[in-house]
């Protein structure tokens, strides 16, 4: 099994928000990375973005010339799951949806090397369950990062029924060399972070839902009422109204309390396609000029 410091090449899956942003950190900390995407747009759009954010970094003095261009170069975009055989690590961030990584981690499973961890960025769903479809179960863990990876602070760290205390420490020792703070949570629905923040974007919906205010008053009353950065209608558009979607309906069936049950404004935004800002349209509009859209 990897050591943190071993870790030198860092395969990701999924080249949308969250794994475009992981395979940047992952490249500036000097792993090799293999990028996989089942959409070559999405890899191309990635590449884009990265290198984008990169210089921005480089133009600001946050890193010289050649870390960027070096970090940059360290990055293969790959076409299959075969790709990733060489690598330490690989971290999962695809679709939200149980089945399809069950059957990626159980690909992953026979092509990575023995001593290869897997790892998920799941907002919600169980590790102890994506192990199960492994051989290797004490080599799975959950990795959450947040939205956007290079940004937020933080990793939450998520330690499946038969995670080994091995790979617990060699993937908070390789969080933290990312830069990051760990913190660690059981494998319950939605570990710590979710489990408390999806209630409260949840209730916004439902406030919005019954009219009690627009859009506009109910984020800026969490924002400046509570100190929060941006108010949740606004979060809940930046995260992806499809992944709040699916962490709600796992809390739900998870935690068996009706308090968790998806408010139908959500669902029909979901139904409608508006996903939120990788969309360009979800509680508001991102356009040209951003605005709101009525229910
Ligand atoms: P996204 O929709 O931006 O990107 C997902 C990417 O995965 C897409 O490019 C899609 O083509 C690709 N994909 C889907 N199925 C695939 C497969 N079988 N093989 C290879 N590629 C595949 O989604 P996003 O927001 O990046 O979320 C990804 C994961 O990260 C989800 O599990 C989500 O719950 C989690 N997450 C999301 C956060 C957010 O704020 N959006 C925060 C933390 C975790």
């Amino acid at each position: 099994m990897a050591t943190a410091g071993e870790i030198a090449a860092v395969g990701v899956i999924g080249a949308g928000q969250m794994g475009s942003g992981i395979a940047q950190l992952a490249a500036a900390a000097g792993c090799a990375v293999l990028l996989l995407d089942a959409d070559s747009a999405a890899l191309s759009r990635a590449v884009a973005s990265i290198s984008a954010s990169l210089r921005r970094l480089a133009a600001k003095g946050q890193l010289s010339q050649a870390a960027c261009e070096d970090s940059i170069k360290r990055i293969r975009c790959v076409s299959t799951v075969q790709d990733l055989r060489d690598a330490d690590l690989v971290i999962e961030a695809i679709v939200e949806n149980e089945d399809v990584k069950k059957k990626l981690f159980v690909e992953l499973d026979k092509i990575t090397k023995p001593s290869a961890i897997l790892a998920s960025n799941t907002s919600s769903i169980s590790i102890t369950r994506l192990a199960s479809a492994t051989k290797r179960p004490s080599q799975v863990i959950g990795m959450h990062f947040f939205n956007p990876p290079p940004i937020m602070k933080l990793i939450e760290i998520i330690r499946g029924a038969d995670t080994s205390d091995e790979v617990f420490a060699a993937v908070k020792s390789f969080s933290e060399r990312l830069g990051k703070t760990v913190i660690c949570s059981q494998d319950y629905p939605g570990f710590i972070v979710n489990r408390i923040l999806m209630p409260m974007i949840n209730e916004a919906f439902w406030a919005l839902y019954t009219g009690v205010a627009t859009q506009e008053d109910i984020d800026t009353g969490m924002k400046l009422g509570t100190n929060h950065p941006m108010g949740p209608l606004q979060l809940a558009d930046f995260i992806g109204l499809d992944v709040c979607l699916s962490v709600l309906r796992v809390l739900h069936n998870g935690l068996g309390d009706n308090k968790y049950s998806p408010c139908p404004l959500l669902v029909q935004y979901v139904d409608a396609g508006r996903l939120g800002k990788k969309r360009g349209v979800g509680v508001y509009s991102y356009g040209q000029k951003s605005s709101s859209v009525k229910p």
